[in-house]
């Protein structure tokens, strides 16, 4: 499946032409809890382990997409042309620890997780969500962001240097931690720019399936798969 065919994105020739397809991140809300639930279900067993660092079962994962409070956290995720949540960034605000004084002046800090279903990696998707979780970090005025994951992963390794994250590993597991500059009016920007381009797609997105689904219901129509 070509990128294209991935997002559907009408906003692409919004942003100019680069390689890969640009990719609409959405800012989370209530309403989509339960595509999220369906997201983290459907990661494959060794996803799963890679996600949340040991092999969740059906009702943990459960618990957990249950337990996140939008009030305090932001979630980022990634919807393909036919409005399925192919991505999930989960950045989650935490009071700094007294251990980790020296680290920031900061009173919070923050902790990453994201995962990308199998059809839609390579595609930029897991690194624009990262780049979402720093501007955001910036914004709320959060100067430290860890991300905590097993050594073994290559992929999210890269993903982590690329974006210059001091990584220390021990016995198998990573902890990554990056350092951000302050938010200034460019980053404000950036991300309200984003999320407004996000919502127009999401909207669109959203209307087309529910107009689908009504089609498939009239007499005499024949869905298309
Ligand atoms: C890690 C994950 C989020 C990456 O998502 P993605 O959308 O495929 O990531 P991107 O397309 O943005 O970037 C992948 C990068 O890794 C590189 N990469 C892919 N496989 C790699 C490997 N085995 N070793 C090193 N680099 C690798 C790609 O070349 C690409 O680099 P580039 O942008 O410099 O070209 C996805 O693989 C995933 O969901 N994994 C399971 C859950 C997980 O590991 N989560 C992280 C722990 S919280």
């Amino acid at each position: 499946m070509s990128s294209l065919n991935l997002f559907g994105n009408p906003l692409r020739r919004w942003f100019g032409g680069s390689q890969r397809e640009t990719v609409p991140v959405k800012e989370l809300r209530e309403r989509d809890r339960r595509r999220m639930l369906k997201h983290f279900l459907a990661l494959e067993k060794p996803d799963r382990l890679l996600r949340f660092g040991s092999q969740l079962p059906d009702e943990q994962v459960t618990k957990y997409v249950n337990g996140i409070d939008f009030g305090r956290d932001l979630v980022f995720g990634v919807y393909n042309r036919v409005f399925k949540l192919v991505a999930v960034g989960h950045l989650a605000f935490a009071p700094k620890e007294p251990s980790k004084s020296g680290v920031t002046d900061k009173e919070r800090v923050a902790e990453f997780g994201v995962s990308v279903l199998k059809t839609a990696r390579g595609l930029g998707i897991g690194s624009k969500l990262f780049e979402r979780a720093n501007i955001a970090c910036r914004n709320n005025d959060v100067d430290t962001l860890y991300m905590h994951c097993l050594s073994s992963n290559q992929t999210m390794m890269h993903i982590a240097k690329k974006a210059g994250m001091e990584i220390h590993r021990d016995y198998g597991e990573a902890d990554a931690y990056l350092k951000l500059p302050p938010a200034d009016p460019a980053s404000v920007l950036q991300e309200a720019m984003q999320e407004q381009l996000a919502t127009i797609d999401y909207a669109l997105k959203a209307n087309v399936r529910a107009a689908a689904k009504l089609l498939d219901k009239l007499p005499g129509h024949k869905p298309d798969n």
